[in-house]
């Protein structure tokens, strides 16, 4: 949680609030070229190839495989590309940089967003799928 909301980790400042969102469409160098431009698609501008609306962390344990197309299968692949810094990409966010997190700090980081999965509520029988 410490790595999370520190400058370091630097997840915060993206994943904010009581939803873990801004709201706002970001690019996190997940591609060099984008195959889905994202944002593009709506606006037809090249500074918002590759945006997507950053998505809440609530239960994101339960919600895999990850990212808009699905192609990071774990927590694990998805701490992994920001420790990297993603990839070289024109619109990456200044935010997205390689951090020098260490194995351990990686670890600690997923087990972090596991720790975000409330049992109460994807027990909850009012919640279910009708029957
Ligand atoms: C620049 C803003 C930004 C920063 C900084 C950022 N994220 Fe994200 N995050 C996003 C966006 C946008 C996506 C969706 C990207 C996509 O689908 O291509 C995302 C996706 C994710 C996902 C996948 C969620 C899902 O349901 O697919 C996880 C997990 C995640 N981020 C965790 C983190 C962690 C941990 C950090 C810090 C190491 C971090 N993020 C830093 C914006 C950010």
């Amino acid at each position: 949680m410490e790595l999370f909301f520190s400058e370091r980790g630097d997840c915060f400042h993206c994943h904010v609030g009581p939803e873990f969102t801004d709201d706002e469409p970001r690019n996190t160098g997940l591609y060099t070229v984008y195959p889905d431009v994202g944002l593009a698609r709506i606006t037809g501008k090249d500074e918002d190839v590759g945006k997507f609306k950053t998505p809440t962390l609530r239960n994101v344990a339960l919600t895999a495989p990850y990212m808009h197309d699905g192609s990071r299968k774990t927590l694990r692949e998805v701490v992994e590309h920001y420790n990297r810094g993603g990839e070289p990409n024109l619109n990456a966010d200044p935010l997205i940089r390689p951090l020098g997190l260490s194995e351990r700090e990686v670890d600690d980081l997923v087990a972090f967003l596991e720790s975000l999965t409330d049992t109460r509520f994807i027990a909850n029988p009012a919640l279910l799928p009708p029957r």
